[in-house]
């Protein structure tokens, strides 16, 4: 990792939690956030938005899982960017694995809801990676290249977006790649990204690696040259775990 890139750690709460233990997990992590050099993202959500926010300090931004492409307008449901930035957002998930499932998500629209979210002054985290299937069948470059090809918007830059590769397979399962299989798929989405956006673009952004990080695996995924961060789901359910992977950073 070069100097330039600082270390961010985020947090992916998913469907989890209500008001009073959210605020309880927002205060924990910020109260720990000064021991650690990464930068702290949290991601609870949509509801804990503004109660989390309200917990949070100095220190550790707040980030949402999804919006619209939409500014506003017969979406029923739905929330856009511009919302999400008007609720302190800092941050905004798009095109997580469990939202292309879920939801039928493209990487057309991943890519839509990532304009929005520079449009409405957000950073976006937009997720990639490959299912079982698609790695044991050897496919798992051509998969990312894909993905981000159609998913990274022109407009990217190392400021306004950073890119979580997650391998589906590994999210929530307790497996991981080893240090070396994850720094060959972040080291080939740099130079997929550099061929794309260019060196400059490439260099400067933040790679961060998804799925089943936690604190005993991280410190070796973190310390590889393309990987600038983690995105965490259930290890960032617990402060202590969380901060835990965060003091992991090089
Ligand atoms: P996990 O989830 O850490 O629970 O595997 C990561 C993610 O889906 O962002």
């Amino acid at each position: 990792m070069t100097d330039a890139r600082t270390p961010l750690i985020a947090g992916n709460w998913k469907m989890n939690g209500v008001a009073a233990g959210g605020a309880e997990l927002a205060a924990a992590v910020s109260a720990g956030a000064n021991d650690v050099s990464a930068e702290l993202l949290v991601c609870p959500p949509t509801v804990l938005i503004a109660p989390v926010g309200a917990a949070l300090r100095d220190g550790v931004a707040l980030g949402a899982q999804d919006c619209h492409f939409a500014q506003s307008g017969a979406h029923t449901g739905d929330i856009s960017a511009e919302m999400l930035a008007d609720a302190g957002c800092a941050y905004v998930i798009v095109g997580h694995s469990e939202r292309r499932a879920d939801h039928g998500e493209t990487s057309g629209d991943v890519c839509a809801k990532a304009m929005a979210a520079y449009r409405a002054g957000l950073r976006a985290v937009i997720c990639v990676g490959e299912t079982e299937a698609e790695r044991d069948a050897g496919k798992t470059l051509e998969v990312i290249t894909a993905q981000l090809n159609g998913s990274v918007p022109s407009a990217a830059t190392a400021e306004n977006t950073v890119v979580a590769y997650e391998p589906v397979w590994a999210i929530g399962t307790g497996r991981t790649p080893t240090n070396d299989e994850a720094q060959a798929v972040h080291a080939h989405i740099r130079a997929a990204l550099s061929a794309s956006h260019g060196a400059a673009v490439s260099d400067g952004m933040r790679l961060l690696y998804g799925g089943s990080m936690k604190p005993e695996n991280a410190q070796g995924l973190l310390a590889q040259p393309d990987i600038d961060g983690g995105l965490i789901g259930g290890a960032s359910l617990k402060a202590e775990d969380f901060l835990a992977i965060a003091a992991s950073c090089p």
